[in-house]
């Protein structure tokens, strides 16, 4: 299985790519986790990448497509969440499965409207321990005190008002008109990813061929 989960910031791709993950045993591979990690561990890659994050802009192509690559060669099946984001990645992307003689089995991608990103942005909240993510209201994590209390909880870096605003305009700008590109070659599926988490994982496993419709 390879697969691309695509998206606004804030629609579910990591969401989903989970889940998918768990439902299937593909590799969930996050580029956005790739990048928080080079730069927790404070590397010098990491030092060089960390303004882009906090910004909200993407990282030069030609860095994360060095990052990405080790993981998809690694993988024989894979669930993409986070790359590509615009065409050169998009082209250095089927560069790659060519190499191998390979093909992209689906691009799914979520659609949600830009005031419910947001909303979904701020309500964020990460596990320090398991790197779970949940939402305050929509999955809410699990009872304080309790046997799995997974806290305490983090906001990333990038979830400010600013930089989910800047994020939003990349990938309506640069991510977005890969839909079209995709769309040509006749393996783009679109869901409504406003709907609630468990009915847009059905939707994704059908478009995985994982479930019947
Ligand atoms: P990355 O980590 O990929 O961030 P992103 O694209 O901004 O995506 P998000 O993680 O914010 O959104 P998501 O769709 O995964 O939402 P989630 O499932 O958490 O990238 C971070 C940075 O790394 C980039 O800005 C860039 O600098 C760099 N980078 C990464 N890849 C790159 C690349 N290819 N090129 C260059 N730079 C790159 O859900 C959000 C919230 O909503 C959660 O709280 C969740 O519980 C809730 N939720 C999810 N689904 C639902 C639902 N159906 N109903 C209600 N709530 C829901």
């Amino acid at each position: 299985m390879r697969i691309i989960i695509m998206g606004p910031q804030g629609a579910g791709k990591g969401t989903q790519a989970a889940k998918l993950e768990e439902e299937t045993g593909a590799t969930h591979i996050e580029t956005g986790d790739l990048v928080r990690e080079e730069i927790n561990q404070g590397t010098e890659l990491g030092e060089k990448i960390q303004e882009y994050n906090e910004r909200g802009e993407l990282v030069p192509d030609e860095i994360i497509i060095d990052m990405t690559k080790p993981y998809l060669d690694e993988n024989d099946s894979w669930i993409l969440d986070g790359f590509p984001r615009n065409k050169e990645q998009a082209q250095a992307l089927d560069e790659m499965l060519d190499e191998i003689g390979e093909d992209l089995d689906r691009v799914v991608v979520l659609e949600a409207p830009d005031d419910v990103l947001v909303e979904r942005l701020s309500g964020r909240r990460q596990s320090e321990a398991t790197g779970e993510v949940y939402h305050i209201e929509h999955d809410p994590p699990p009872e304080e005190g309790s046997e799995e209390d997974p806290g305490p909880f983090v906001q990333r870096e990038d979830d400010t008002e600013e930089a989910i605003r800047n994020r939003l305009e990349t990938y309506h700008e640069q991510t977005e008109p890969l839909k079209d590109y995709y769309e040509e070659k006749g393996i783009l599926v679109t869901i409504d990813a406003t709907q609630d988490i468990d009915e847009v994982t059905e939707n994704v496993l059908q478009a995985v061929g994982e479930k019947d419709s």
